[in-house]
This record gives C-alpha cells, sequence and structure tokens, in this order.
C-alpha cells in the first residue's frame, strides 16, 4: 500500500470514528441530570396534547392565582396543545374554549383580557412578600431552571410540618413558602425518617395522613399533567425543535453516506 493510500485509509477511519462519537457527546449533553436530589422521573411527554390541555387547565385553576407564565401568551398556547383547526376546532372554538377553561383574569377595565394576551396575572409582588414571606416565581421558565423531575417531585413532596408558617415543608424545596395548594386533591402527608439497615439516614419517606380526593395513582396524574404543561411553557419551541432536529440528523447521516460514496469514487483509479 503506497503512502497516500495509507494516510487515506486512516483519515477514512479517523471519519468513521469520530463522527458517530461526536454525536454521542452532542446527544449526552442534552439530557443533564441532577443525581443530588432523589428525583423521581416525570416520563414527561410533549407529543401528549391531551395531557398538555389538562395540565394548562390545572395550572390556570391551580397555580395561576399566584403564578404568571408572562412569556406565554394564550392563543399560542391554545396553539400548540393542540386547539387546531386540523384538530377540528375553528377560531371561535378556540376562543370559546380560551374563554371557558383558560382566561380568568381580566385587565384594569375589569374586562377579561384578550386571547392574544400574556399570561399574566395580578398578585403583587408585595403581598406576596407579606403573606408567604418569599415572592412569587413567574414559572414561564422553571420547566428549565428546576427540570421536570425536579417539579414533579415537588408537587408531590409536601408534607406537615408544624414548624412552618403554612404549615407544611417539602422534600425537595426546605422550608418552601409555598402552600400546600393540591392537599385537598392529594391528602395530607407525613414524613417519617427511613433509617437503613445500619442504622443509615435512608432517603425520607412520606406517607399519607389523612387521604385526599383523589387516590395516588390519579393525583400523579394531575402532577405528571402540570409538569408537562409546564416544560412545554418553558420552551414552545422545543415541539418543532425536536422534529427539525431528527430531520436534521438524518440529513448528516445521509449526507455522510454520500460523501463516503462519493469519496470511493474519486480515490478508486489512484493507486
Ligand atoms: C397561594 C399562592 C401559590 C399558589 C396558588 C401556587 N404557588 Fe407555587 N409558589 C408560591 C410561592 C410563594 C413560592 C416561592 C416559595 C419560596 O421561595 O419559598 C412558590 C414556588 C413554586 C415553585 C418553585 C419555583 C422555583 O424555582 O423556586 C414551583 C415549581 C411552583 N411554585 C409551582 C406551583 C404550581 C405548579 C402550582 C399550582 C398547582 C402553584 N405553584 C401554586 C405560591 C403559590
Amino acid at each position: 500500500m503506497s503512502s497516500k493510500g495509507l494516510s487515506n485509509s486512516i483519515r477514512k477511519w479517523v471519519f468513521v470514528l469520530i463522527v458517530p462519537v461526536l454525536l454521542l457527546v452532542i446527544l449526552g449533553s442534552i439530557g443533564g441530570s441532577d443525581h443530588k436530589l432523589n428525583l423521581q422521573s416525570a416520563h414527561v411527554n410533549l407529543d401528549d396534547k391531551e395531557s398538555l390541555q389538562r395540565g394548562a387547565k390545572y395550572f390556570v385553576n391551580y397555580c395561576m392565582g399566584c403564578h404568571s407564565l408572562k412569556f406565554n401568551r394564550y392563543n399560542r398556547v391554545a396553539k400548540d396543545i393542540g386547539l387546531t383547526a386540523d384538530n377540528g376546532f375553528s377560531d371561535d372554538d378556540v376562543v370559546n374554549l380560551l374563554r371557558e377553561n383558560l382566561i380568568f383574569t381580566r385587565d384594569e377595565e375589569g374586562k377579561p383580557v384578550k386571547v392574544g394576551s400574556l399570561m399574566e396575572n395580578a398578585y403583587p409582588p408585595k403581598a406576596a412578600k407579606m403573606a408567604f414571606g418569599a415572592s412569587v416565581p413567574d414559572l414561564s421558565l422553571v420547566g428549565r431552571s428546576r427540570g421536570p423531575d425536579w417539579i414533579y417531585t415537588y408537587l408531590k413532596g409536601f408534607y406537615l410540618d408544624d414548624s412552618r408558617p403554612m404549615g407544611v415543608n417539602n422534600t425537595v424545596f426546605k422550608d418552601v413558602g409555598m402552600p400546600h395548594v393540591l392537599g385537598n386533591l392529594q391528602g395530607w402527608q407525613v414524613k417519617e425518617e427511613a433509617h437503613g439497615k445500619d442504622g443509615e439516614h435512608g432517603a425520607p419517606v412520606l406517607k399519607l395522613a389523612k387521604p385526599g380526593k383523589l387516590n395516588a395513582a390519579e393525583y400523579d396524574r394531575v402532577v405528571h399533567d402540570l409538569t408537562n404543561f409546564l416544560t412545554y411553557a418553558s420552551e414552545p419551541a422545543q415541539l418543532s425543535r425536536k422534529t427539525i432536529g431528527i430531520f436534521v440528523l438524518l440529513f448528516v447521516i445521509l449526507f455522510f453516506l454520500v460523501a463516503l460514496a462519493l469519496e470511493k469514487e474519486y480515490w478508486k483509479d489512484i493507486h
């Protein structure tokens, strides 16, 4: 084999090895996870439009009294969660559905806000500070800052604690200022310190002391839907980004094969 042929085949192998490794590194870095806390997996599925619709409804009913989603507009959310002409909803249907199910806030003149409005609310930060000892954060970006598994575990992690002003504490957010707003649904939990075999501290175990309206599986579904919705809300573009991403990767692979074939063709007469 000539030296040219050798360097050529080395080049080819470098190409064949480096491209997949790079792809793995890029894909791996997308899904960074937090191992410090004992988080439960939220199994978010942004293609599940019904879950997103239920999540949006729970959000405006149970959360929006305090939290805003100030980077999201109602009509964009409606479109993204599947209230579209493709699914048989006319523009009027969407406006009506929004008015009946999602839009409960009013503007300064007391009229319901428009369907193109941002999902803001009117909770004054100062009042929040006085009521909860903490300001109420906007949740537009919480899906990214905390991550879905954290939100899921947080909403399942409230337990009774007499020493706290709201009467509850939380396994992943110590001394949290938020009351357990889903307590009527989930019921009220107490924390028991678990002791491992050797008397070591295990992860704390939460036990249901007083049942709520829902059983454990039903409550998990509510929390899953809420987490799904907040994950979507933190990056609406990811619905299309992921599909585009798959096409881009397919194109890269296809292009790689064509380039390889072309390279073979170019060098086939040179020995
Ligand atoms: C009564 C007001 C109130 C309601 C209703 C409420 N929250 Fe909260 N929430 C708070 C306050 C106050 C904090 C800040 C707690 C702190 O900093 O100690 C908070 C914090 C949070 C956080 C943590 C944000 C972060 O990154 O620190 C999440 C997530 C959250 N709430 C989700 C929800 C969801 C989901 C709902 C609806 C099911 C909800 N909240 C309903 C008052 C409320």
